[in-house]
């Protein structure tokens, strides 16, 4: 059985407990958030002891911590948590910039713990699935990947949307779109970025990314409705995955000889429980990473958002 303890009782928190649900031999046994009544109401909602203080949540006897605070908060969490011995699951992004995240993956390397960034689409059945088909009915090697979400929940008196709180568009939206690009083109060489800025921070991005096998191009804001499916090109035929393609449920393999093939995989108790369920089998293998989600692909994805922030002109106030 791994016990969990969650850090954060916000909308990710909630998805997070409802997954555990669904993964066998877990349970979330403690947690703790800033705030004490809507920490001891979540804690009172799914069977877990409300700790008074982060450093309770510290001492308590659980195996793995996962970190579902704001982005800027998320390495503070991650290190006191590993350097007390315990896995960490790091909600995306799991560090603002590169420096950050290699503060936090020395101290993983150094305690020997556990260590993965929340990054989930690649473990949803239909992700693996598709994944399970190109192997035996292939559209070659894929050299180009498109993708692309808004979220349109930016606006006039929005005041939580900065680079120290929570950063924009790049950072909350657009790691996914850098995640796919790398898992199907390989790690990032070169970025160019386009975008709209406002409350000092990236409201829209496009980004074209150069990668080890091909190019992508992809997008990511605040300010439309743009959520998105993903394509990947490769020699012999496409893929679509349908939106959002970061919950994938279906995708339509399309052949250059006009073959389609059409996955239907439906996920269940919300999606997040694939990416903890793998996180647990690592742990019982006392792996310190996750060959899908390795601290290499986390230093890619953050690497890709800085580049690209950096091409937009933002720099991180000191
Ligand atoms: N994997 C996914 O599908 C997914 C989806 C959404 C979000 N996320 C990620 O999850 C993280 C949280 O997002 P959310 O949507 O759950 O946000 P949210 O609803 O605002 O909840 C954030 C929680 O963290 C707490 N918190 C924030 N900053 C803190 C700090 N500095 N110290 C201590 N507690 C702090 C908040 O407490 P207060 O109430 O006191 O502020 C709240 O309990 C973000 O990094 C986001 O990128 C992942």
């Amino acid at each position: 059985m791994i016990r969990w303890a969650a850090v954060g009782v916000g909308n990710i928190a909630r998805r997070f407990a409802q997954g555990l649900k669904f993964v066998d031999d877990a349970v979330l046994t403690h947690v703790w958030s800033r705030r004490s009544e809507p920490t001891a109401a979540f804690a009172a909602q799914h069977g877990a002891v409300a700790c008074e203080h982060f450093e309770a949540l510290l001492d308590a006897d659980v195996d793995a911590v996962y970190i579902a605070t704001a982005h800027p908060s998320h390495a503070a969490f991650s290190i006191a948590a590993m350097r007390r011995g315990k896995a960490v699951l790091c909600e995306k992004p799991a560090a603002i910039e590169l420096a950050e995240l290699d503060t936090m993956l020395a101290v993983a390397q150094a305690e020997r713990v556990l260590f993965m960034e929340a990054m989930k689409p690649p473990f949803y059945p239909l992700y693996r699935a598709l994944r399970a088909h190109l192997e035996i009915d292939p559209i070659g090697e894929p050299n180009f990947v498109r993708a692309g979400c808004g979220v349109s929940n930016y606006g006039p008196g929005m005041t939580d949307v900065d680079l120290e709180r929570v950063g924009g568009s790049l950072l909350d939206i657009g790691i996914y779109e850098s995640f796919l690009a790398i898992d199907w083109l390989g790690a990032p060489r070169d970025v160019q970025a386009f975008g709209r800025l406002g409350c000092g921070v990236d409201v829209f991005a496009s980004v074209n990314s150069v990668h080890e096998r091909g190019i992508a191009q992809w997008y990511c804001g605040l300010d439309l409705h743009g959520r998105g499916d993903a394509l990947i090109g490769a020699p012999g035929g496409h893929v679509t995955i349908d939106g959002p393609w970061w919950n994938p449920r279906t995708a339509t393999v399309t052949y250059k000889d006009g073959r389609t093939v059409e996955l239907d995989v439906p996920f269940e108790g919300g999606g997040l429980n694939y990416e903890v369920a793998h996180f647990c089998e690592l742990l019982r293998q006392g792996r310190t990473q996750s060959p899908v989600i390795s601290h290499a692909v986390s230093r890619q994805m953050i690497d890709v958002i800085d580049r690209s922030r950096a091409a937009l002109g933002l720099r991180r106030a000191e």
